[in-house]
């Protein structure tokens, strides 16, 4: 059997990418095992799809600690104890200090509901659908201390019509990230991860050189 890699996963609300992860981990797509998963607001609906799965949950509320570093080494102290190797942030709604970048160096994940470095930061399917682009789509990427802006791993495009709203192109986009977040994770519990200054290097990546998009799509 594979090596199952220990993942920690912080989470904020919602929790559909940690059903993901779950999702493929049972159905044996994933190599890895869910330690622990944090949030750091006691109503996070992930916290009930990781109890419904009896993976550990704790609940580190930020306005309990003095600063961003003394909130961050209370869940490095998680995550090592429960001897995590991999930090994935699902939709985990803090910026995280180089007290957490450093001591998981290159082993944070984070999923972007947009094709970075387009559209970093927040309401960013709203800022993509007003935009007028005609492709956005998500982006996995490895965590530095910079806001969206670490090495990237693996991104989905999606169309974006002139009537799509919000609603619509988060749809559509999270249903991309529901497949390259645990893909993403994949990659790296097999070791096939390394990350050269921007770059990541995919071991035996296969290139498809002829996979190019048009939106609005050329006729003949
Ligand atoms: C996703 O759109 C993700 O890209 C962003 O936060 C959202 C989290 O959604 N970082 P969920 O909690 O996984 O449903």
């Amino acid at each position: 059997m594979a090596r199952q890699l220990p993942l920690g996963v912080l989470i904020s609300g919602s929790g559909t990418n940690l059903q993901a992860i779950i999702d493929a981990i049972e159905a044996k797509r994933l190599d890895a095992v869910i330690r622990v998963v944090i949030s750091n607001r006691e109503d996070a609906f992930g916290l009930v799809r990781a109890k419904k799965h009896n993976i550990p949950t704790e609940i580190v509320d930020h306005r309990k600690f003095p600063s961003r570093e003394a909130y961050d080494q209370a869940l490095i102290d998680i995550l090592e104890a429960r001897q995590v190797e991999l930090v994935v942030l699902a939709g985990f709604m803090r910026l995280l200090s180089p007290v957490l970048v450093k001591a998981f160096s290159n082993r944070i994940m984070n999923i972007h509901p947009a094709l970075l470095p387009a559209f970093p930061g927040l309401h960013v399917q709203k800022k993509a659908a007003e935009h007028g682009v005609r492709f956005s789509g998500c982006t996995v990427h490895f965590v530095n201390e910079g806001c969206d802006e670490g090495p990237i791993i693996i991104q989905a495009v999606v169309p974006v019509y002139p009537d799509d709203t919000e609603e619509s192109l988060s749809a559509r986009i999270l249903k991309e990230e529901h497949r390259i977040y645990p893909g993403a994770i994949q990659l790296h519990s097999e070791g096939r991860l390394h990350v050269v200054g921007r770059k990541v290097l995919v071991d035996n990546l296969e290139k498809e050189e002829n996979q190019v998009l048009v939106n609005p799509p050329l006729k003949g």
